[in-house]
């Protein structure tokens, strides 16, 4: 059925083709766009409290509450700590244009607060960056990527804190001037919507049940956008004019579709858009939120004699910091849902404020995470969702991928995932027009997938979590991937030639 679907879009892009211009070749990547691969630090680096590293909040969440976690912690995880040198080599196997990583703040700032350097962690990144640089791969560096420092959990200093904003200003500083000679993109804050939201876990209402929600999720999502655009204007002030890189914060977002033509789920999909992806993309666009956030909450809030909306508001100065405040957009997609209505409920929640829910079909194929199933078009809509409601930006795709529960390097469907979801990136570009120049597979390594465990495998390249060493070994789509890359093509084999 998979294949099907291929050879029917390979039949409507034929016909496409010769019916648009001869200049946009629908199974053709120009040189200009360029393949690359991305990890997080947690999930991937282990070397949870070696040579002064301290404890960030997953590490403490893993460590003491496994029966959330699957028994599963990152103290060792690929071992990327000791072996980033087989990173780089397996990325060089595979020709990766770019990698994708994350900091890990807790092992650079031990005591979470930039006085005080940690300079074997300074040395890790800098010894990653100049292995990349001589392998001709560029860096593309996510400054936080959700492994808060407990030091400063412990202080209050977390995100639904207006004390987190400067913590973090002060932290990207520091990157910056350690690291901006040689990294020219960055990634602020990665998927504010996922850990804001309370997936994966951020808010742990099942461990303290007297958590505020629907009110600490706005909280969280105002100083992410406080912190994302006092960074970005930060870098332009202090280094724009001699390191000259550009900046942007992930967002995600998977497709929204109605589930039916009711006027309530077609209203129902675009709210779902808005509450997920407008609520940090408006802002950065517009410089406020969506009106139907500011509505919808505010009623809500007045239902629940709240005396003020649950949802902060902007000063004007801050308006005016967020607005503009990147040089592109980043996105993270995987798939797509089908929203419907869902019955209105009075408790607080961000979720109970969205009043949507969503469903995949049956027929989509599975993945190791329940609701991704696999609907390759999604990132074509998404793509063209974001040209039309944002400007038409410079969109880089920075994470999108396929699971699996074995591992196995004969990974068909992996493949058949990624030349499926080239396809309809070239859509998007050829009959769509939208300005996308970069796609990032996520993820290089089969690691920690969260809170799930290591039985979630989104890996170009199988680790064996039973051997010491972490064996790495390419799978099948590696080398998929690495004749995409060689030929800029995406009907090439598997090949290992
Ligand atoms: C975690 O380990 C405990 C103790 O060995 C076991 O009882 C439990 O079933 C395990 N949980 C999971 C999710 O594997
Ligand atoms: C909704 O209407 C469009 C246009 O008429 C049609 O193509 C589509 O199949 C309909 N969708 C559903 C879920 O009924
Ligand atoms: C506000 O809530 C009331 C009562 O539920 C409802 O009738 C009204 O349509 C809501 N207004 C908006 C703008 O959502
Ligand atoms: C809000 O206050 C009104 C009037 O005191 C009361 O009837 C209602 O139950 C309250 N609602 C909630 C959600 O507390
Ligand atoms: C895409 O965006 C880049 C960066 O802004 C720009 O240089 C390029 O001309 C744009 N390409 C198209 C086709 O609009
Ligand atoms: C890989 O799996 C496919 C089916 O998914 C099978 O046809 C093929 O023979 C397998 N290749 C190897 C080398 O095992
Ligand atoms: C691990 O790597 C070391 C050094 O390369 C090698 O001697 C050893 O046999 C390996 N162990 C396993 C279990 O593969």
């Amino acid at each position: 059925m998979f294949r099907a679907i291929f050879v029917l879009l390979a039949v409507f892009c034929h016909v496409a083709r010769l019916q648009s211009t001869a200049t946009c070749d629908l199974f053709t990547f120009p040189s200009t766009f360029k393949f690359g691969a991305g990890t997080a630090a947690y999930q991937i680096e282990g070397g949870w409290n070696e040579d002064g590293k301290s404890r960030s909040w997953w590490d403490w969440f893993t460590n003491n509450y496994p029966q959330y976690c699957n028994n599963a912690t990152g103290n060792i995880a690929c071992d990327s700590y000791h072996k980033y040198k087989e990173d780089v080599a397996a990325m060089k196997a595979i020709g990766l244009e770019f990698y994708r990583f994350s900091l890990s703040w807790s092992r650079i700032l031990p005591k979470g607060f930039s006085y005080s350097v940690n300079q074997a962690g300074v040395d890790y990144y800098n010894n990653l960056i100049d292995e990349l640089k001589a392998a001709g791969i560029e860096p593309l560096v996510t400054i936080y990527h959700w492994d808060t420092p407990m030091a400063l959990e412990y202080l209050g200093t977390t995100w639904t804190s207006p004390k987190m904003v400067d913590q973090f200003v002060a932290f990207a500083d520091l990157a910056f001037s350690l690291f901006g000679d040689r990294v020219k993109l960055w990634a602020t804050i990665n998927e504010p919507k996922s850990f804001c939201q309370g997936i994966p876990g951020y808010f742990l209402t099942y461990i303290f049940p007297e958590l505020p929600m629907g009110t600490l999720e706005y909280l969280c999502g105002h100083h992410v956008l406080l912190a994302h655009a006092k960074t970005y204007r930060l870098y332009q002030e202090k280094y724009k004019s001699t390191q000259n890189g550009r900046i942007s914060i992930t967002l995600d977002l998977n497709y929204n579709m109605p589930l039916t033509n009711s006027t309530e789920d077609i209203e129902a999909a675009e709210r779902r858009n808005l509450f997920e992806f407008g609520w940090f993309a408006h802002p950065l666009y517009y410089g406020d939120y969506p009106q139907i956030m500011k509505t919808v909450i505010a009623n809500n809030s007045a239902k629940q004699n709240f005396t003020a909306s649950r949802l902060p508001k902007f000063s004007c100065t801050e308006k005016l910091m967020i607005k503009g405040s990147y040089d592109l957009f980043m996105v993270n997609s995987y798939t797509g849902t089908q929203v419907t209505l869902k019955e209105y409920n009075n408790e607080p929640s961000y979720i109970n404020d969205e009043q949507t829910s969503g469903t995949q079909p049956d027929h989509w194929l599975s993945t190791a995470v329940s609701n991704l199933k696999v609907y390759p078009e999604g990132i074509r809509y998404v793509l063209k969702y974001i040209k039309e409601s944002y400007g038409n930006p410079e969109i880089m795709i920075t994470e999108n991928g396929y699971s699996d529960t074995t591992g196995n390097v004969n990974d068909t469907l992996r493949i058949e995932f990624i030349r499926e979801t080239l396809g309809n990136i070239r859509l998007a570009i050829c009959e769509d027009g939208v300005n996308v120049t970069r796609y990032t597979y996520w993820s290089l390594l089969d690691n920690l997938e969260w809170a799930r465990g290591y039985g979630v495998k989104f890996g170009l390249v199988q680790i064996d979590f039973d051997s010491e060493n972490r064996t790495r070994t390419l799978k099948r789509s590696a080398y998929y991937y690495k004749n995409v890359i060689q030929n800029r093509y995406i009907n090439v084999t598997d090949s290992t030639e």
